[in-house]
């Protein structure tokens, strides 16, 4: 039986309550297609009766899950290419000059989702500051803890590898783990994760010299969007750089930030 009205709506609500994520209607199939494993798992006649279930049997566990089994954690290696370039390119020889001092740099990737992005991030450093004996350290945060478990094992498919990690870096900063590849432990060891939902406080985090706030912020509504971007500027050093995925934009949500174009990557900095 598809899925019924009353368990699609408090679905939606529970989903957008505890993660900020904003399903619309039209997504039906989309919350049945999700959900589908669990009721199964749950040995319930189909999603409606699983979700009636927990709707009138609240029980926490199940309503992690299921906010979970409803984020979306598609990501690969480097993604996009070109912000990972501008990084590389531009903002690690600006950090260079403007933390040359304390010769150390913290990174935060946002949504972090099974690790490929912070771990791109832990590659890019090896041939600059990492091999100049600079210390950085990129605390990883994400919503759901099963994603989290994926990237703190760091052990990837040969599909997952394939999907923009170049060969040449594979052989470097990978081992083979039975049909798997796993990240070399001096790679893991620079990347701290952490459950973290972006709706609550980044107060226990400390501050960044670069934030990568990249494909998130296009699940939640405008105030959320608001909201966020305030407080990760907050999170910011004065001078520091975030980094938001190609279809997101600090325009006409938060006026707080400035663009800077790196070649067709817009980087944004905190107004000051
Ligand atoms: C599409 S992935 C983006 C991964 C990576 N940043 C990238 O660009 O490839 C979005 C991630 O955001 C996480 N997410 C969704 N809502 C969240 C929230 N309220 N707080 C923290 N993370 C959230 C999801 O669990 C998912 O792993």
């Amino acid at each position: 039986m598809a899925l019924t009205p009353t368990a699609f709506e408090w679905v939606c609500a529970l989903v957008r309550k505890e993660s900020a994520i904003v399903l619309e209607k039209g997504k039906e199939y989309l919350v049945e297609s999700r959900l589908v494993p669990l009721a199964r798992a749950a040995g319930a006649a189909d999603v409606s009766a699983y979700v009636d279930g927990v709707r009138l049997r609240p029980d926490r566990r199940t309503q992690v899950a299921i906010v979970e089994a409803l984020t979306t954690n598609e990501t690969s290696w480097f993604r996009d290419g070109a912000p990972f370039q501008a990084f590389a390119t531009t903002v690690v020889p600006a950090l260079k000059q403007s933390r040359a001092t304390t010769r150390s740099v913290r990174i935060w990737s946002a949504a972090s989702s099974t690790g490929q992005e912070p771990y791109s991030l832990a590659i890019g450093l090896q041939d600059s500051l990492i091999a100049e004996g600079w210390r950085a350290e990129i605390v990883a945060t994400d919503l759901s803890t099963e994603v989290l478990e994926k990237a703190k094992a760091g052990t990837y498919s040969q599909l997952e590898v394939n999907r923009g990690l170049p060969a040449p870096l594979l052989v470097r900063h990978f081992t083979r783990a039975g049909m798997n590849w796993q990240v070399n432990a001096n790679i893991r060891q620079m990347v701290r994760f952490q459950q973290l939902n972006l709706t609550g406080s980044y107060a226990a985090l400390g501050q960044f010299d670069v934030v990568f706030l990249r494909n998130v912020l296009i699940y939640f509504d405008l105030a959320t969007k608001r909201d966020i971007l305030g407080r990760v500027r907050r999170a910011l050093k004065p001078d520091g750089y975030l980094f938001l995925g190609g279809a997101e934009t600090t325009l006409g949500v938060d006026d707080n930030w400035e663009r800077q174009l790196i070649g067709r990557v817009s980087v944004h900095r905190p107004k000051n």
